[in-house]
Order: structure tokens, then C-alpha cells, then sequence
């Protein structure tokens, strides 16, 4: 399986799949910004970068394009969204419909979009976490693949909270990619995923502990 990973910034993600040792190849990470931090890790890692900035295409859909041709020239059979900041054409979305994912920094279907760590600690949840997902033209509503829960503690700032979330974005990215590599995943047509082989856990997270 030949795995696109698309950037905007840091990479640490990208980092964590490219160290995963997973049993796929690595075609390329592309950035839509040509500082992007994790470019410089990629390289290092020895994986080709690319950068196509859109900056220098008149509107979405000649930048859509754009990307597309990177993507396809690199024989992706998988994109992985890591940290990459652009709102993405239905067009773009639907062309690689059931072969792109991203990672979201809360637990869907709750706190879409930016910011979700504050909004997390401004709503009082007990309970946060990320979340893997196919990518659907509505923003952050694609199957779920994989979660994690993380209990939010008394003083957590967005900072506190927000790297004990990305420890586990760290975990879960590679596990989603392994499991689709390794063609566990099912998309079952009604918005969701099923793991094959999965053994039923009943294990509970309670937050706080008392
Ligand atoms: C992560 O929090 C990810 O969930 C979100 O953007 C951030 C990217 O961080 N989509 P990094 O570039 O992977 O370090």
C-alpha cells in the first residue's frame, strides 16, 4: 500500500507514521507551505517531500487540481491527513472517497473544527481524546475508524490538555493505518467502520476517579 501523507505544519504525526514501522510505503508528504517543520523531519527520514503552495493558484479548484496530480503521480492508495490546513473541494474529497483519513483532535462527533481543546475545557467535559476518520465532504463527519479517550484533569490549561490528546494521536494514527493496510477496516455504507478480528472489550474509563 503506497501512503501520501499531507502537512501544513510541525508534523508530528507524520512523524509517528513514518516511525511506526508499518508494513506500507511511503510515496511522499506534501505541504501546502514550504516552511512547514515537518518537511525537514521527512527528509530526514528519508521520504520525498513536495510542496504545492497555494499561494500561487488563482482559487481552490486549480489548487485542488494541483494536488490532486501530486497525489496521483505518487501511486497513493492511501492520504493521510496530518495537521494539513485547508478546507478540501467536495470534488478533491469525493475522488479519493474511501481512501483518505485524518486525525481530529477531539472525540467526534463532538468539537469539530478549530480550537477543540479550550472548547473541551469550556464546556466541562471530563472526557476528550481524538479521533481517526475518513474524509466526507462535511467537515470532521467521515467514519469513524479508531478513538481515544483521555480524562481532562482540574487545571488543565488548552496546552496540558492538548499534549496529553496528542500523545495518544501519536498511538492511534499508526494503529488506523496499520489495521487498513492490513485490510481490517470495512466501510459499512452507513457512515461507519468495522474492525475485523476486533476482541470485545468492555473496559471503562470513569473522569474524574473520586
Ligand atoms: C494535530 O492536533 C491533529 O489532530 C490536527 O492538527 C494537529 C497537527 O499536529 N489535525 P502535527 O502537525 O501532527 O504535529
Amino acid at each position: 500500500m503506497r501512503v501520501v501523507i499531507l502537512i501544513s505544519g510541525r508534523g508530528s504525526n507524520m512523524e509517528a507514521l513514518l516511525r511506526a514501522g508499518l508494513p506500507v510505503e511511503f510515496a511522499a508528504v506534501i505541504s501546502n507551505k514550504a516552511e512547514a517543520e515537518g518537511l525537514k523531519i521527512a527528509r530526514e527520514l528519508g521520504v520525498e517531500t513536495v510542496v504545492v503552495n497555494h499561494k500561487d493558484y488563482p482559487d481552490r479548484a486549480a489548487y485542488d487540481a494541483k494536488l490532486a496530480e501530486a497525489i496521483d503521480g505518487h501511486g497513493a492508495d492511501l492520504i493521510c491527513l496530518a495537521g494539513f490546513m485547508r478546507i478540501l473541494s467536495e470534488g478533491f474529497v469525493n475522488r479519493y472517497a474511501g481512501r483518505m483519513i485524518n486525525i481530529h483532535p477531539s472525540l467526534l462527533p463532538a468539537f469539530t473544527g478549530l480550537d477543540t481543546h479550550a472548547r473541551a475545557l469550556a464546556a466541562g467535559v471530563k472526557l476528550h481524546g481524538c479521533t481517526v476518520h475518513y474524509v466526507t465532504p462535511e467537515l470532521d463527519a467521515g467514519p469513524i475508524v479508531v478513538q481515544a479517550a483521555v480524562p481532562v484533569l482540574g487545571g488543565d490549561t488548552p496546552d496540558s490538555l492538548g499534549a496529553r490528546v496528542l500523545e495518544q494521536e501519536h498511538r492511534i494514527y499508526p494503529l488506523a493505518v496499520r489495521w487498513i493496510a492490513e485490510g481490517r477496516i470495512a466501510l459499512t455504507g452507513d457512515g461507519r467502520t468495522s474492525l475485523q478480528g476486533s476482541p470485545a472489550s468492555t473496559a471503562v474509563l470513569i473522569s474524574p476517579q473520586g
